[in-house]
């Protein structure tokens, strides 16, 4: 295995067409993520399933058309914070943010239009169907690493495997077929698409299952994680959370919602998102390493087929050879031109920040997800001053699972910000 901390050396590994696979973990491989995105092996059938989901879930286009949706989930997380906030001094921020997450997924990807603060029978065991799933692919597995170990599935990751499949498979069939039964492309959503592809794009039921499955996994806590960490930092850091609301109101003001639109027209916001990406990257070891298909070179070392690379971002994006006073939360070194850092990009280009990877097999969802954390920050912020509460802190430990988390959740005091004054409306 090499793991690297310098940018140069991630840039060649990342963008190396020797690198454009993926070891595949046991519980990736139990719960057949090997027929997804993530973990399929490099070749004709990940191309497909990468353009696929380009077209039709990725691109500007249907990021854009997702826009309203975003919206009504926006709003439903504001009415379960508001209601908590009736209710108790301190509010975990955590669950509404995966709950706003997942229904926003699963509207995506399934057409389903859960509430964020839906109890029901199905919203109950799809939290549960997720949150085992994504414990799972979080252990740290031994027998991933030590094959003689294999026999013996000591952590019990095997078994569990076994157990949530076909229990996944049940909930994601069910789906597959109300879809078949109803007049064809009624919603658009993912799994409409799926069931409309053609000739050698078209997929078997278990791989569709696999597909849809994933998307609904990387797309929810991701984005929950980010917010959280954002959130986290707004609390601390009580001016930075004042300058973003000045911002909202210069632009926004307070008579009427935040618009996707609007938050294309902020400056302020968008720099606190990147610093947060700096420190806290969701996927510091760059989540799921790479895996060399033939022998190469890099940085002048022969690296034979069959190596393990990591990219340390989390080191990289703290290292003080790169960056002016890194452990210091200050979004501004984004917007100081004596800086240079005004135009840095962190959608891969630049491996001083990248946080969704780079290459050919970096994060597909990169543009959907920092346009629905952007959005939903804005429209938090809008409504709420979040604050710190008796007897919590804000603890920054972090817990490295599928994403790096705030290892204690967040809790929060929330106020409502004033209303509009007449003056404004
Ligand atoms: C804030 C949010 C997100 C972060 C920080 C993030 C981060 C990452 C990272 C670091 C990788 C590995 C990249 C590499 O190896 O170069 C990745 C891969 C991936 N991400 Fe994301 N991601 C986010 C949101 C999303 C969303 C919203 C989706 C889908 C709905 C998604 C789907 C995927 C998929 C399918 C891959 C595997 C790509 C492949 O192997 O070809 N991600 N992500």
């Amino acid at each position: 295995m090499i793991v690297t901390c310098n940018p140069e050396v991630a840039k060649d590994i990342l963008n190396s067409s020797a690198f454009a696979d993926r070891p595949v973990k046991e519980s990736a491989y139990s719960l057949m993520f090997n027929r997804a995105i993530g973990f399929a092996p490099y070749g004709v059938y990940w191309r497909t399933l990468r353009r696929i989901a380009a077209t039709h879930l990725f691109c500007p286009k249907q990021i854009k058309v997702s826009e309203g949706q975003r919206a009504v989930v926006a709003v439903q997380m504001v009415e379960m914070l508001r209601d908590q906030q009736n209710r108790t001094r301190s509010v975990c921020v955590r669950d509404v943010l995966k709950r706003a997450s997942l229904s926003n997924m699963m509207w995506s990807v399934f057409g389903k239009k859960y509430r964020v603060d839906s109890n029901d029978h199905d919203s109950v065991e799809l939290r549960k169907l997720v949150d085992e799933g994504y414990e799972l692919l979080g252990v740290l597995n031994w027998t991933d690493h030590l094959p003689w170990l294999a026999d013996f599935d000591p952590q019990g990751v095997r078994s569990r495997c076994y157990k949530l499949v076909p229990k996944v498979n049940r909930f994601v069939k069910r789906i597959i077929d109300e879809h078949r039964a109803r007049p064809s492309q009624v919603s658009g959503d993912f799994t409409d698409v799926l069931l409309s592809l053609e000739g050698p794009d078209k997929l078997s039921e278990p791989d569709m299952i696999a597909v849809l499955w994933e998307m609904i996994f990387r797309g929810t806590d991701t984005v929950a994680v980010l917010i959280e960490w954002i959130l986290a930092r707004l609390v601390l850091h009580v001016d930075v959370q004042v300058k973003i609301q000045e911002e909202l109101h210069r632009v926004v003001g307070r008579s009427r919602a935040v618009t996707e639109a609007d938050v294309t027209s902020l400056v302020y916001l968008p720099a606190v998102v990147k610093e947060v990406l700096r420190l806290h990257p969701p996927g510091p070891l760059l989540s799921w390493a790479r895996l060399a298909i033939t022998d190469t070179v890099i940085d002048g070392h022969q690296v034979p087929a069959g190596t393990t690379a990591m990219v340390n971002m989390w080191a990289i994006t703290r290292d003080p050879e790169i960056w002016n006073d890194p452990l210091v939360f200050r979004p501004e070194r984004f917007l100081n031109e004596s800086e240079g850092l005004m135009d840095m990009s962190v959608m891969g280009s630049d491996l001083r920040l990248a946080p969704f990877g780079s290459g050919r097999r970096s994060c597909p969802g990169k543009g959907l997800g920092l346009a629905t954390v952007s959005f939903w920050v804005a429209s938090l912020l809008h409504e709420f001053e979040f604050g710190r509460c008796d007897g919590y802190d804000v603890d920054l430990s972090e817990v490295l699972k599928l994403s790096c988390e705030m290892a204690t959740p967040l809790h929060v005091s929330l106020r409502s910000r004033p209303d509009p004054s007449p003056l404004e409306v």
